[in-house]
């Protein structure tokens, strides 16, 4: 499928190493119910980039137009008046503008504003960029890395998931929307809680073991968020979610014992409708077992260890499906 690339209202950029490229397209049909095409995305629905790993900027469109004397226009009849702004120059997929270029391009948007440049601090930072043969003029939000300061968390241990993989596992839960109720139902360390907690989105943990249980919650006083820890069998908590994750219990040599996965998954399920599933062990008979329905999937190799694969299925409530 290609990107739509005319009338959307923001275009998203993404980045990631080859290893993540089946987990941030899955985010992304999670996310805005759109496939990923060239490491861009066109869309009409507005996110904050940082609740992504792999969104690196939002352009929100000002002005677009196949030829370049009238997308000049088209930017002019916006009459933009401020100071301390700057022009950037994105390059896509496709584009091989020479470096000149794109030098003089920028400089002919810096003169369709009235106001004075500042490159060094920009209050506001305007991007062009060329894609399918169209010019796109617009404002632009960049990522904010702070949530890469969870890779030095106080407390860890060998089963913790990856920082990449725990914050998109919450961006696919939540599905973006900033008030999603979510439920980490085996936290451990509390890995997934802290990418939670930075985006400002409500999770609640739970873990049967106590090492794990107050190590999450040394992680999360740590970074002094707030959110509710359970030390309990996932069987006894009541609440209900909007969505749940899920990380199965493992270990490297032996994989997750399916009666454990079915009891963790079979009580979880009572509890959201939507479920976030991973586990290094092919378990989807169990989860089917559970009257879930997988509606997305995909593996994730540890980069180097290519016997760690790490499966991942978003699963819906299979009446909830029926019903729909
Ligand atoms: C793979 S670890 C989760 C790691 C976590 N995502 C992290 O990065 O720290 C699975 C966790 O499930 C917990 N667990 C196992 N059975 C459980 C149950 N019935 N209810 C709640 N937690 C359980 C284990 O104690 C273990 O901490």
């Amino acid at each position: 499928m290609i990107p739509k690339t005319s009338n959307s209202s923001f275009i998203y950029t993404f980045n990631y190493d080859y290893h993540h490229e089946e987990l941030c397209k899955m985010e992304c049909r999670q996310m805005f119910g759109a496939k990923m095409t060239n490491k861009l995305l066109f869309s009409d629905r507005k996110l904050d980039p940082s609740i992504s790993p792999f969104i690196k900027l939002r352009l929100d469109i000002i002005a677009s137009a196949s030829n370049y004397t009238t997308f000049l226009s088209r930017i002019k009849e916006q009459h933009i008046e401020l100071h301390d702004f700057k022009v950037e120059y994105l390059i896509l997929d496709g584009d091989d503008t020479p470096k000149y270029d794109r030098r003089e391009k920028q400089k002919d948007i810096g003169y369709c504003i009235e106001g004075r440049p500042d490159f060094e601090n920009p209050i506001i930072t305007y991007a062009l960029c060329h894609y399918d043969n169209i010019w796109h003029f617009g404002s632009v939000k960049k990522e904010n890395v702070a949530w890469h300061k969870h890779r030095q968390k106080p407390h860890s241990f060998s089963n913790s998931i990856g920082t990449i993989i725990a914050k998109t596992l919450v961006t696919m839960a939540s599905k973006g929307v900033p008030g999603s109720k979510l439920l980490d139902a085996c936290c451990g360390v509390g890995t997934v809680m802290l990418e939670a907690c930075i985006s400002g989105i409500h999770i609640d943990g739970c873990d049967i073991n106590v090492r794990a249980y107050q190590q999450a919650l040394k992680n999360l006083q740590y970074y002094t968020y707030t959110a509710h820890l359970y030390h309990a069998d996932i069987k006894d908590l009541e609440q209900q979610y909007d969505a749940a994750i899920i990380d199965l219990p493992y270990n490297l040599y032996s994989i997750t014992k399916e009666d454990i996965a079915s009891h963790i998954i079979t009580a979880t399920a009572t509890l959201s409708d939507r479920l976030i599933i991973v586990s290094i062990a092919d378990i989807e008979s169990v989860i089917v077992a559970a009257g879930l329905q997988v509606i997305d999937y995909c593996t994730v190799v540890k980069r180097g260890k290519s016997f760690f694969t790490r499966k991942i299925w978003v699963c819906e409530n299979k009446f909830i499906q029926d019903n729909e």
